[in-house]
């Protein structure tokens, strides 16, 4: 359980609200391939997590820290938490679609279940919650959900966003425009609650959260630094290691590390350093499992950090032409 004070205050904003959230589970991508063989999923590896069942984060909602187009992050301090080793300040990245950030949660599973991953090349995430605001309301007396302002807001969707790749393609088994195929033979994604869910008959009164560690800048486009970009094509490498395509490699996802990190848990042992930079935002990413039956897969992954530095890494390149062409 997650509670969050200030995530909402009455009309006149003289009183503030705390929302209570609950941990859910994740939503598992369908295993996804260039090559038509795919072999069975592994399905061990491929479910959610299991939810803990006790334990309690307590924080106080503080600035926003930007918005994006599948969500807004907002800086949190942690007031109490019954686990240790919780810092003293987490981003929380709220969700614009709900069922997209229960994928992108399940992705931040896989790499903590991967070695050289979470803390290393990508923030450490401490759970995704889901809460719902006419309780929080109820809690505080009003009368109706309408009697509280929600904080967290978004930037308006824009247009020239790419297409989420699950909504075109994780149901189909092969998705002809991309020349991609998506498996789901042991009904992992099928299964889970957040498959048939749809934000929309919703009213809007869901609210989920993803807790981050808390990254700095993003990466200042369109400057090229060769240092910098030397560094982010070897996160983007180990990333490939794990058969995860994230698929929206640019500057904006692709954060500075905070010096006050802890250099000893964050060491990669592949390039024997700490990088200084974390790839975010995995709402499109997704997973193929390397056997030898399919070495294109394995190429293709690498191949992600030739991406790094290009026009759509700089911002300078449309998304949606970028897609198409890959
Ligand atoms: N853990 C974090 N630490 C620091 N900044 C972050 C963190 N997560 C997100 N941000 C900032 O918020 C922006 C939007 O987050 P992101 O996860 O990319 O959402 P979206 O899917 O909406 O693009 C990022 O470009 C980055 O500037
Ligand atoms: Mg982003």
């Amino acid at each position: 359980m997650t509670t969050i004070h200030g995530i909402a205050s009455s009309k006149d904003g003289s009183t503030l609200i705390s929302g209570q959230f609950t941990r859910r589970e994740a939503f598992p991508a369908p295993m996804h391939s260039s090559c038509l063989r795919l072999a069975p999923t592994p399905v061990d590896q491929w479910r959610p997590l299991p939810i803990p069942t006790d334990g309690h984060l307590e924080l106080t909602l503080g600035d926003r820290i930007h918005g994006g187009t599948s969500g807004t992050a907002y800086l949190a301090d942690v007031v109490s938490s019954t686990s240790t080793g919780m810092p003293p300040r987490v981003v929380v990245k709220f969700a614009r679609q709900c069922r997209t950030l229960a994928r992108e949660a399940w992705f931040y599973e896989q790499l903590s279940r991967e070695s050289n991953c979470e803390g290393v090349i990508a923030p450490k995430c401490y759970g995704f919650f889901v809460g719902w605001r006419k309780d929080w309301d109820a809690s505080q007396g009003g009368d109706q959900c309408s009697d509280f302002v929600f904080k967290p807001t978004h930037n308006a969707p824009s247009s020239e966003s790419p297409p989420l790749w699950y909504d075109l393609a994780d149901d189909e088994l092969f998705n002809p425009d991309f020349w991609l195929y998506f498996c789901d033979d042991a009904g992992i994604k099928r299964e889970s609650e957040w498959n048939t869910f749809n934000d929309d008959d919703d009213d809007g009164d869901i609210a989920a959260i993803l807790i981050l560690e808390v990254l700095g800048d993003f990466y200042p486009a369109p400057m090229i630094d060769e240092e910098a970009l030397g560094d982010i094509k070897e996160i983007v490498t180990d990333l490939a290691y794990t058969g995860i395509r994230h698929y929206d490699i640019r500057h904006a996802n692709v954060v500075r590390r905070l010096e006050s990190s802890d250099k000893e848990t964050s060491f990669c042992y592949r390039h024997q350093k700490v990088h200084d930079w974390r790839i975010i935002d995995f709402d499109r990413a997704t997973r193929t499992l390397f056997t030898k039956k399919n070495p294109r897969d394995m190429q293709a992954c690498l191949d992600q950090a030739n991406l790094v530095g290009n026009e759509y890494f700089m911002g300078t390149l449309k998304p949606w032409v970028y897609n198409v062409q890959y």
